[in-house]
């Protein structure tokens, strides 16, 4: 039987399209069914067909695009140009995942800043990588009217106790505030032991416990009065309370403390522990980011592993950001080898740098205001989290990328800057 022909063909996927939720267009079998069964359990419609990323552009031209797009981009001897095509016929919302069979970082890079590709990987590809790495894309729903709307949530986790997490999510906080001029509010939710506040010069409030027992006192004239200033656009939301006493947290008050922040803030930064509360765990389901902060050793590689499998959250179009922080410290793992274990590559490093850390942290002056190491892999993490351009003190969406915002800004008369 003769194959199909291109139009025969996109008559076909049209129809599928319709329903899918995911459509992929993949060359080998073994990727296909690693696809299948990575994403089965997340995405309730699956298409695949065996195309190249030329014939799934061909196709795509004629129907319409499916919410998450997978193309398959081996063997392809110019694959960025190919891509770039790709973009011109899928709808800006559509999130595109891709697979391949390059393994560089630059390359990676290439594909997820610059043309706005959610996800890569590349094969062999095994169901569970694929579950973990493409499922967020998946699961995600585009940013919804609703409760949530206004600044971004950035949710920042240690993957085991002392890591560094506060530190990067203070000195985070610290660059988006006062570097950046935006409005900005470091919020910890560890209302005994959290030394968030601490880490930036800030206070503790007295109103945060109250809040998360009784959210529906949770109004803008809270957010007010219980913000602690460090500075014009720096603000923290902590609190300090007896350790014998114990807040009897309400259900939904996470969600309610960030619609009110959101309210307010262009950044809402929360120092987010990894302890299976039901608090921590709606923050993070709530982010539109997470952090996921390791140190080079064992054990943090583990629970790393662990933290990126669960569940994401409905405005989660990427995983987590992967930071490995004091990479360095006496007798810690290298990143080749950190990398290798986890089979994945980590996103931001940065370097073990005690003096610098502990005399800031002694003296609540951020390290980030410093030069060097410590200060470049904040701002590499500011830009991940927040859009944030590499030249200069301003939040750039990228309008460059060809997929996502940078379409749409395009189809409405603006140039890309
Ligand atoms: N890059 C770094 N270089 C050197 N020391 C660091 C670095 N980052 C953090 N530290 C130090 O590591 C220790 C733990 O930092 P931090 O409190 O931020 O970790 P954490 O993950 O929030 O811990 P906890 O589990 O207690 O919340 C602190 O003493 C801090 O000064
Ligand atoms: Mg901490």
């Amino acid at each position: 039987m003769a194959a199909p022909t291109i139009s025969q063909q996109s008559d076909l996927a049209a129809k599928a399209a319709e329903r899918a939720s995911l459509l992929g267009f993949i060359t080998d079998a073994d990727s296909e069914t690693a696809i299948q069964d990575g994403l089965a359990e997340l995405v309730p419609s699956i298409q695949l067909r065996r195309a190249s990323v030329r014939q799934a552009t061909a196709l795509l031209r004629k129907m319409p695009s499916p919410e998450v797009l997978i193309v398959d981009i081996s063997g392809e001897d110019a694959p960025l140009a190919a891509l770039h095509d790709l973009s011109e016929v899928v709808e800006p919302s559509t999130r595109v995942l891709v697979v391949g069979d390059r393994a560089d970082m630059n390359f990676y890079r290439s594909l997820t800043r610059d043309l706005g590709v959610a996800e890569y990987l590349y094969k062999p590809l095994a169901k569970e990588m694929v579950a973990r790495m493409f499922g967020p894309a998946c699961a995600a729903r585009p940013i919804t009217s609703g409760v949530l709307q206004g600044g971004r949530i950035v949710a920042v986790t240690g993957a085991c106790g002392g890591v560094g997490a506060t530190t990067i999510a203070a000195n985070l906080s610290f660059y988006l505030g006062e570097e950046l001029k935006r409005h900005t509010i470091l919020f910890d939710p560890d209302i005994y032991t959290g030394s968030a506040a601490m880490m930036l010069g800030g206070r503790a409030g007295t109103g945060l416990r109250l809040a998360l027992e009784t959210p529906s006192r949770i109004d803008e004239l809270f957010v007010e009065r219980s913000a602690q200033p460090v500075s014009e656009r720096l603000s923290v939301l902590a609190g300090d309370e007896k350790i014998a006493e114990v807040a009897d947290v309400a259900e939904g008050a996470g969600r309610a403390l960030l619609a009110a922040l959101r309210r307010r803030y262009n950044f809402v930064v929360a120092d987010v522990p990894s302890a299976p509360l039901p608090l921590y765990r709606e923050l993070l389901m709530l982010a539109h980011q997470r952090v996921l902060v390791m140190d080079p050793t064992l054990s943090s590689m583990r629970n790393a592993l662990r933290l990126l499998a669960l569940p994401t959250g409905p405005e989660q179009v990427r995983r987590a950001v992967l930071v490995l922080n004091r990479l360095g410290q006496p007798g810690g793992l290298t990143r080749a080898q950190i990398e290798e274990a986890l089979e994945m590559n980590v996103d931001i490093v940065i370097p073990y740098q005690p003096r610098l850390v502990g005399n800031s942290a002694t003296l609540g002056t951020p390290a980030a205001a410093s030069s060097g190491g410590f200060r470049n892999g904040i701002l590499h993490l500011a830009r991940e989290v927040a859009f944030v351009s590499e030249g200069g003190p301003q939040i750039k969406i990228p309008t460059t990328t060809p997929f996502g915002i940078g379409k749409l800004l395009e189809r409405f008369g603006r140039r890309p800057q």
